[in-house]
């Protein structure tokens, strides 16, 4: 009942019941993490099993209880998932997510800044800044490099390719488009590179033809006398080429581009130089791997996902930009509704102005958080153990004469399965290929593991990705003989 001088709303919960309900929720959270590894990676559920556990109610006319809300939300979440915290977890590049993060998420929905202007998120955009900042510090570029925190690997990229443009293309590209640009704009990435350049080319209306796809070398580099001999060719031809991306952790395979090499190109032809280090940019900062990411600090633009590699709660991705300037010429508008500049002593920094979200969460808490749980020296411990984890699942591979290891770079082994008698059942690689790819689907129903896959030169390979603080050298060697005994079963089969 409303009375004059205070409101009773259908979404406040009563001091008390909100303890009680919180607690039980963080017990059964508690519960959770501690039991993640006696449960099933994922149920296997089917779609329509998972409908009929929901039910197909129609939208409630009135409320229910809450407390009876978190019980039944707890157990469709929580026993029909699939677990990416689970240590057999190595799908895609999707990491444990850390605890902490999940508290900070739930601090930052109860501030709930919008971190889209100062004014309205004092203290979460200085976060933000500071968050941004020890990034750059954590994969050792210059301070001078600033950027805006988004939700993810193909935000980041595209928040930094349109920056990228507008930094070189003909002055008047933001008022008369691109329809109106004198000569064809062309860009340039190995093959290898993820499909957000393809949403990229799209988007921005250059159109896929525009992309130059670089071939790779014996080691899927990015072949860069090659990309020398396009870019002239290109200008020789009357296109006006304004950026190369280089991979730092390409998506199937994790291999790392020459980065220094394709630093000197673009300083050559004055080119924007990106690099998509969604995944693998934090091992940079892992000292036995520093050299194999020399030429990051030539970078004009960075993309890092704190959800990959950095163990955060999804969402979280983050553009960095060498001279962050770039985003404000590329992003920033002031119409009249906004009072967001009323600083008289300093510059306001909003980040409305850095990408394409206005109204924005407060994404960086949980990586600030997890930043300072476990400190520069906590990270690098924790990506070098995926790496060695990485190393010895590959390891484990190349002696098992039931597996081939094909490939391993930072925390990504790709392998297969071969029978024993592969060559006397006269087994092509057509015949390999469908055996692991039904392998695959048969792994991901299990339950015991979930693992992704990668094509390397025509092979059909099973893959591992490990950006997983629980995963122990037990999980890799069970994870091996879970693997051949259910390569064996799909034979028999
Ligand atoms: C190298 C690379 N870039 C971009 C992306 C896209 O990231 P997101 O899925 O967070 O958008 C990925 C995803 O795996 C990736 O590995």
């Amino acid at each position: 009942m409303n009375n004059e001088n205070s409101r009773v709303s259908p979404v406040e919960i009563d001091k008390n019941d909100f303890k009680e309900i919180g607690y039980r929720l963080i017990d059964t959270i508690a519960d959770f993490y501690d039991t993640i590894n006696t449960k099933p990676v994922t149920t296997g559920e089917t779609p329509k099993q998972i409908q009929s556990v929901l039910g197909n109610n129609s939208l409630p006319v009135d409320g229910s209880s809450v407390s009876e809300l978190f019980i039944r939300t707890s157990d469709l979440l929580l026993n029909h998932s699939l677990l990416n915290g689970h240590p057999k977890f190595f799908g895609y590049i999707t990491s444990s997510p850390t605890q902490i993060g999940a508290l900070a998420d739930l601090l930052a929905s109860v501030v709930n800044p919008n971190v889209g202007a100062n004014i309205l998120s004092p203290m979460a955009t200085a976060i933000e800044k500071q968050t941004i900042q020890w990034l750059a510090e954590f994969i050792g570029v210059a301070p001078s490099y600033g950027g805006v925190l988004v939700s993810g690997g193909n935000m980041a990229n595209l928040n930094a390719f349109l920056a990228a443009r507008t930094a070189k293309a003909p002055k008047n590209m933001k008022e008369d488009g691109l329809a109106n640009t004198e000569c064809e704009m062309v860009f340039y990435c190995s093959r290898a590179t993820h499909t957000w350049i393809d949403k990229a080319a799209t988007l921005f209306g250059h159109g896929t033809k525009a992309i130059r796809r670089i071939p790779t070398d014996r080691n899927n580099k990015m072949n860069t006398e090659v990309l020398s001999k396009t870019i002239s060719e290109d200008v020789e031809n009357g296109k006006k080429p304004f950026l190369v991306i280089g991979n730092a952790g390409d998506v199937s395979t994790g291999v790392v581009d020459n980065l220094s090499e394709i630093a000197a190109i673009c300083k050559t032809h004055n080119l924007w130089f990106h690099i998509d280090g969604a995944y693998g940019i934090p091992a940079a900062a892992v000292p036995e791997y520093k050299d194999l990411f020399k030429g990051i600090q030539e970078a004009d633009s960075i993309a890092i996902d704190p959800h990959k590699w950095l163990y955060a709660p999804l969402e979280a991705g983050c553009t960095l930009v060498k001279n962050p300037q770039h985003l404000i010429d590329t992003y920033s508008a002031h119409p009249v509704y906004y009072n967001f500049d009323n600083s008289v002593d300093e510059p306001t920094l909003n980040y409305y102005e850095y990408g394409f979200q206005n109204s924005r969460g407060f994404r960086a808490l949980k990586v600030w958080m997890a930043l300072q749980q476990a400190g520069k020296n906590g990270y690098i411990k924790m990506i070098n153990e995926d790496i060695d984890l990485s190393k010895l699942l590959f390891e484990e591979a190349q002696k098992h004469e039931e597996l081939e290891a094909i490939t391993q770079n930072l925390s990504i082994a790709t392998l297969r399965y071969v029978p024993k008698h592969a060559n006397e059942e006269k087994m092509n690689e057509a015949n390999l290929n469908t055996l692991n790819e039904k392998l695959l689907n048969r792994l991901q129903q299990g339950g015991e593991v979930f693992l992704s896959n990668a094509v390397v030169e025509d092979k059909y390979c099973l893959r591992a990705c490990i950006v997983n603080f629980r995963t122990s050298k037990k999980d890799i060697h069970e994870v091996i003989e879970i693997i051949v005994r259910e390569g064996r079963k799909v034979c028999e089969n």
